[in-house]
């Protein structure tokens, strides 16, 4: 069934049908489609255009229509050229060309940007869950690390010790901005188009807000043409999913470095990890690292939808049609990458004795030693200066910081008392940064306290 016929004499070019089908992809909003028909047809019957009679047999035919959807058991029709297009179709054999009926008063144009707007309001909140899901498994294996100190990095130089907890943490808080953002994305999808026709209103006489209300909608659109045009929503979904992956990748990365014989301070689980066909010893972090590489793809994505969009004339354009596959792929993609995240950092394993030893080696609290010689009277330049020629004998000695005995520190200061070493022990340091959002553990075990309600406050 074509919705559009009347006015050709010829059969359309095949190949360009099958060009112009968006129905492989549409497909997916059926469960929007359906309900967004059932409360126009409602709507009609209000204004008087269907009894009430057929208002309730055309929502029962949709009823069929959902079952058959939901079991497998629909069956497509080569012109079923959209998913609009495939359950009017269905509905005409159902129940007869009344059916047609529901068609009075709205465009494919309103109809299609309401359910993508639905399919966006829906997976923002299933992906806040999935979120708040990874956020979990991050707080729960910091509470289990907060004895844990490590080297951490600038430059992916060591620099200063910090709790693994509070690495972990680092991520959470990336994630609750991320939530943010979907939130926000679903805010600008919440305003009903329907209603809007194909670019100037309807002529129906239909409640637009009651309709909002039934579809799930807080308001409805203020201007037919930019409500038939308007893929704002997509994009802010797509920019937020983008961020989610930006951040899951830089998280990849680090469970990747410690996953290596390098650091040799994590172990993924098993079932998150895959080995070599060609070297038995290998076991590799393929999740993390597939993570990492499916992050490319909804980045362009977002590239894809707003090169879309740039340039298009006011309301409705077939060019829209290209909104879907991008904002498909990046749902799909994120949805998955985020269970996948939650699942190996869940299954993560630390060395608590590899992790005592990298934090124990290097420099990483020359910092420290000039704060102690600042405090003894010093200024922090001539403090630094010492610390300075301390690490450059070091490094001649093949030493570290903590292979310094009490002599060879007085060498340099007679300021540098014995107590200087404990100073620079590597949990002394990180316990000193007791601040709001610093590393110290009571400061951490904070930081999980407002984690846990953070995400608990949905
Ligand atoms: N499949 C189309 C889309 O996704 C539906 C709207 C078609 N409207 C039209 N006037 N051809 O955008």
């Amino acid at each position: 069934m074509k919705m559009w016929g009347g006015r050709f004499d010829g059969e359309p070019d095949a190949g360009f049908m099958q060009f112009s089908s968006s129905i492989s992809f549409d497909v997916r909003l059926y469960p929007y489609d359906i309900e967004c028909t059932r409360a126009w047809a409602e709507a009609l019957a209000g204004a008087g255009v269907l009894s009430t009679d057929e208002s309730r047999t055309v929502s029962g035919a949709l009823d069929s229509v959902k079952e058959e959807f939901d079991s497998g058991a629909f069956k497509l029709s080569p012109d079923d050229e959209d998913i609009h297009t495939a359950i009017e179709r269905r509905l005409v054999e159902l129940i007869g060309s009344e059916a047609g009926k529901v068609r009075t008063g709205r465009s494919r144009n309103d109809q299609v940007a309401t359910d993508t707007r639905m399919f966006v309001m829906d997976h923002c909140a299933r992906l806040a869950a999935g979120i708040r899901r990874l956020q979990t498994a991050l707080v729960d294996k910091a509470a289990d690390s907060l004895d844990i100190v490590v080297p951490g990095h600038t430059h992916l130089q060591q620099a200063q010790p910090v709790l693994l907890a509070h690495v972990l943490l680092a991520f959470v808080q990336m994630l609750e901005r991320d939530a943010a953002l979907l939130n926000g994305a679903s805010k600008a999808a919440d305003s009903l188009p329907l209603g809007s026709g194909a670019l100037a209103g309807t002529t129906i006489d239909v409640d637009r807000e009651a309709l909002a209300d039934r579809l799930g909608f807080s308001g409805v659109s203020a201007n037919s043409l930019d409500a038939v045009g308007d893929r704002d929503f997509a994009c802010d979904m797509v920019y937020a999913l983008a961020m989610v992956m930006v951040h899951l990748s830089r998280l990849s990365e680090q469970v990747i470095l410690w996953a290596s014989a390098e650091w040799g301070l994590a172990e993924l689980g098993e079932a998150w990890s895959t080995g070599s066909s060609l070297m038995p010893q290998k076991k590799n972090p393929d999740s993390a690292e597939l993570v990492r590489g499916k992050t490319g793809r909804i980045v362009g994505d977002l590239l894809a939808l707003l090169t879309t969009l740039k340039g298009l004339p006011l309301s409705y354009n077939r060019d829209l049609q290209e909104d879907k596959e991008p904002l498909f792929d990046a749902v799909d993609t994120a949805s998955a990458s985020i269970e996948v995240m939650a699942g190996t950092v869940a299954t993560l394993t630390f060395d608590r004795e590899r992790a005592a030893s990298l934090a124990a080696g290097g420099f990483m609290t020359a910092t420290d030693l000039a704060d102690y010689l600042a405090e003894k009277g010093l200024q922090f330049p001539e403090a630094h200066g010492i610390v300075g020629r301390i690490v450059t004998y070091c490094i001649a000695q093949g030493k570290g910081l903590g292979d310094l005995s009490a002599d060879e520190m007085l060498e340099f200061s007679e300021l540098l008392g014995p107590d200087a070493l404990e100073w620079t022990a590597a949990e002394a340091s990180a316990g000193r940064r007791a601040c709001t959002g610093g590393t110290a553990p009571e400061a951490v075990a904070r930081q999980i306290a407002l984690a846990r309600e953070m995400i608990a406050g949905d």
